[in-house]
């Protein structure tokens, strides 16, 4: 398998055609994004941190029955994964009161949300991603009912997974977003899970551990990241 050409480079990870059309090169880039890439940085290790975070959840989640492009960790900042057919929605699950349902609901930071809630937005980062329902999902053709469904049950799975994951490691999943592609005519998930696509807390303090350290300018971001890796197990290569 050999990197042909870049095929997109997105706010923190380039992709990468190879000499097979159905396998990519994700490069995860030490750039840091917040706010739809009005506030941008770089940040030392990030790019290696991210991509093996990423490929212990992605293995995590396999495990657990989860269909995920994931094929394997090629080097301390590249991964290689199935091409999906990206789906244009962003699904996100909330066990906790946080950042945009707090400020569009007023709802108390940290209230618990059971059940959790779960929500479309679209990816747009021009028009700041605004959030969508089924409805608009439907009209406008971005997937159809089945995968919508498919979406929404897989996004809700990986919660169970994950929510006990983060437990174990003595922290709270406050919420994260999902992006989904089509292979072969299956739903599978696609992008990344890292700090920097949702929310942890340590269960006993509540301090903040994930890319709100970052958009808050609370500092020690990578440094939290490297934290929420060790305490789940992961032994990061540099
Ligand atoms: P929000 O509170 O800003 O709506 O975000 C909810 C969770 O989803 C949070 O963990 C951040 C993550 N998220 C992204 O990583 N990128 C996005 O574009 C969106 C809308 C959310
Ligand atoms: N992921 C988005 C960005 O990079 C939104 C955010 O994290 O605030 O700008």
């Amino acid at each position: 398998m050999k990197k042909t050409g870049e095929l997109y480079a997105g706010k923190a990870k380039t992709v990468y055609t190879t000499d097979d059309p159905a396998l990519l090169v994700l490069e995860f880039r030490n750039d840091t994004s917040a706010f739809d890439g009005e506030k941008m940085e770089q940040l030392e290790r990030k790019g290696q941190v991210n991509n093996q975070f990423n490929a212990f959840i992605m293995k995590a989640l396999q495990q657990a029955g989860i269909a995920t492009h994931f094929v394997d960790q090629l080097s301390t900042n590249e991964s290689l994964v199935r091409n999906l057919d990206m789906i244009p929605v962003e699904c996100v699950v909330r066990n906790r009161a946080a950042g945009s349902l707090v400020r569009r609901l007023g709802i108390e930071e940290g209230k618990e949300l059971v059940p959790a809630i779960f929500e479309f937005f679209l990816k747009n980062d021009a028009l700041h991603d605004p959030m969508i329902n089924d409805s608009h999902i439907a009209t406008f053709g971005w997937a159809s009912e089945q995968e919508v469904a498919a979406m929404k049950a897989l996004t809700l799975q990986v919660n169970d997974v994950l929510t006990q994951l983060f437990a174990d490691g003595g922290m709270v999943l406050v919420d994260y977003k999902l992006e989904f592609g089509r292979f072969n005519g299956d739903i599978v998930l696609g992008d990344e899970f890292s700090p920097d696509g949702c929310r942890l807390w340590d269960a006993r303090t509540g301090e903040k551990m994930d890319k709100d350290r970052f958009r808050q300018n609370l500092g020690n971001v990578i440094e939290s990241y490297e934290e929420v890796g060790r305490r789940i197990g992961i032994e990061f290569q540099s």
